[in-house]
């Protein structure tokens, strides 16, 4: 059985290594990774690590690595096509066409699932659109929406009697137990079924491939709950799902916009701004800062700016960042949800405040800079030891530095001081030391590198490095591939993964290294994994790009240099000899510029 590619990266999107691994292995975290005893090797100190933000696991001891399906492949000893069914079967993702029985019967039931609720996401739409529905159209129209809109999000009404909804359900031959699986119904005291939404209007929540696998309801007043959702069910789990990205993925923009609730999606949709997606009022969970970073090159998070919003937008900057993905914040003045403010302002302001998203850094000391008020000089000194809390956390020395002035001035505090403060933080923190970058680099570096005999290693590595560092920043594809074509591999296999990685890119399908290993053999998924891990995290992606093609165009111009003097050894002609020699001696400059740039 061949899975299609899509079907695969959901499984491993579904699946959290750490937890996976954790099944196995006792694992403790260390900074960013979780470290615990090689269960593919005999070892007395840990040297197995996993790493939650990449989704690798990478064993620093014996050289294994790879995604959640190679570590089952390797610990339950399986096929390929058996470990991605174990995986499945955990996630409750139903693959095409198995042929085991007992698995077989759960993908039935999640499939009539799904036939259930689309029959009661027709039954709530008619009842909307019906005599019943009279209020609840009021409802929708006063908040602006269209009939085109409605349909679009297959908005709906579930009838306010106590069991409409499920005597329906019976009545078209749906089981009791199927009915209570779905979260539709539930069992009252009294022993019978009856309607878990009644009187709300309707949003069926959408998974990425448009099945319906739950639905939200709202009141039409100010009653409590506001909204009521289906509980998680075989089919539906809240912390996996993002609302309207169905349609979301299909939108032509490279961002994604992150708000809290279906309102605001739906809202957003209408005025044209088709690439927003709601986390549903729960916290961003990494399983959707993963899937947010597959979809997207940039996320915007639009939360409400009250100061549970403000929260809420800190944790899930930090989860996105953990997922890689590259986030800026929105600032919606006076408090309003994107909702509001697109109803009142509409489609032009809202795009405005689109532009002038701000940088996670900046948002961060925003943040901080609301909790002082300036007034004495022991809050300017809090803000000032703040503000340097949060620049010393920042990577790139040179931005660094540019923050700090502007924030020196913004705020009136001295430069110098700021400054000493930051750097006095990332002293301390570099003396206590980051136990997992050295044992990354002493034990990584001891360790020779297994490869094929037959290609020339020299091109191998570094052909190796352009695919990770391309899997890590799908932005550099178009530099990477015009400089350097599938063509120009040298190494036999780096051109097959190159060949799915550019297909992939091109079709403007996100790319990250666990899921373009996750269906090689685990020989090769290990040394890609080793790569990444072992050459640490790239901090300036496109100058180590840029040094990677020039050392291979250099590799490539010394190569002929080689040939042309065997060449010139051989040849008899006098006028050809000069000609060679000459070619040499441009190719010979030309080399020589080159390793100046490096
Ligand atoms: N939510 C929920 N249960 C609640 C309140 C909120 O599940 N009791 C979720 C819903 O998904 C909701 C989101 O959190 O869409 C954001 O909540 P809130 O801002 O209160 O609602 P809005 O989407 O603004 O809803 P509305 O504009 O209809 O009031
Ligand atoms: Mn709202």
């Amino acid at each position: 059985m061949i899975y299609p590619e899509q079907v695969i990266e959901e499984v491993r999107l579904r699946n959290d290594i750490v937890e996976v691994v954790s099944g196995y292995v006792k694992l403790e975290r260390k900074g960013r990774s979780y470290w615990g005893l090689c269960p593919f090797h005999s070892e007395k100190t840990p040297s197995f690590s996993v790493e939650p933000n990449k989704q690798f696991f990478y064993c620093f001891g014996c050289n294994k690595g790879g995604s959640v399906i190679q570590f089952i492949m390797n610990i339950e000893n399986l096929e390929f096509v058996d470990a991605l069914k174990l995986l499945a079967e955990r996630a409750g993702i139903t693959l095409p066409e198995s042929e085991d029985p007992k698995e077989r019967e759960r993908a039935q039931r999640r499939k009539r699932i799904l036939e259930l609720n689309r029959l009661a996401a027709r039954f709530y739409f008619n009842n909307l659109v019906g005599e019943n529905g009279l209020e609840a159209r009021n409802y929708l129209q006063r908040r602006g929406l269209t009939e085109k809109t409605v349909r679009k999000f297959g908005l709906g009404y579930s009838p306010t009697g106590w069991d409409e909804l499920t005597r329906m359900l019976l009545e078209n031959k749906f089981p009791e137990d199927l009915l209570l699986d779905s979260g539709l119904s539930i069992r009252a005291k009294s022993g019978e079924l009856i309607d878990r939404f009644r009187g709300r209007i309707m949003f069926p929540i959408f998974d990425i491939r448009g099945n319906i696998i739950g639905f939200g309801g709202r009141v039409l007043d100010g009653s409590m709950p506001k909204y009521m959702n289906s509980p998680d069910t075989p089919l539906y789990n809240k912390s996996r799902e993002l609302y309207g990205l169905n349609y979301a993925r299909m939108s032509s923009s490279k961002k994604l916009l992150i708000v809290e609730g279906y309102m605001d999606v739906i809202s957003l949709h209408q005025a044209g701004i088709d690439y927003a997606v709601a986390s549903l009022g729960t916290a961003l969970t990494k399983m959707q800062g993963w899937i947010l970073k597959k979809y997207s090159e940039e996320v915007i998070i639009a939360y409400d700016s009250d100061a549970a919003g403000q929260a809420a937008t800190l944790r899930g900057l930090e989860i996105l960042e953990e997922a890689g993905c590259n986030v800026k914040v929105l600032i919606i003045p006076e408090g309003k949800d994107p909702d509001e403010y697109v109803r009142n302002n509409g489609p032009e302001k809202f795009k405005n405040l689109i532009d002038r998203a701000i940088s996670l850094l900046d948002y961060k000391i925003r943040v901080r800079r609301n909790m002082h008020n300036l007034d004495t000089v022991e809050d300017k000194l809090k803000l000032l030891n703040g503000i340097a809390d949060i620049l010393a956390e920042h990577d790139n020395p040179i931005e660094r530095e540019l923050y700090a002035k502007d924030y020196a001035q913004k705020y009136g505090i001295s430069y110098e001081s700021l400054q000493e403060e930051v750097n006095r933080r990332i002293s301390r923190r570099n003396r206590a030391g980051d136990y997992s970058a050295s044992v990354r680099e002493g034990r990584g570096r001891s360790l020779a590198v297994r490869r094929d005999e037959e290609t020339d290693t020299r091109y191998s590595e570094l052909e190796h490095m352009l695919i990770v560092i391309l899997c890590q920043e799908n932005r550099l594809f178009k530099l990477i591939s015009e400089k350097y074509g599938l063509e120009s591999y040298k190494d036999r296999k780096a051109g097959e993964i190159a060949r799915k990685l550019y297909r992939k890119l091109e079709e403007n399908d996100g790319c990250v290294l666990a899921e373009l290993v996750s269906d090689m053999d685990p020989g090769i998924a290990s040394y890609l994994v080793r790569l990444s891990q072992t050459k640490g995290d790239i901090k300036e992606p496109e100058k180590a790009v840029r040094q990677i093609l020039n050392r291979l165009e250099i590799m490539k111009l010394e190569d002929l240099q080689k040939q042309t003097i065997e060449r010139i050894k051989n040849e008899q002609d006098g006028e050809i000899r000069q000609q060679l020699g000459l070619e040499f001696s441009i190719r010979a400059e030309k080399i020589a510029e080159l390793k100046k740039m490096i």
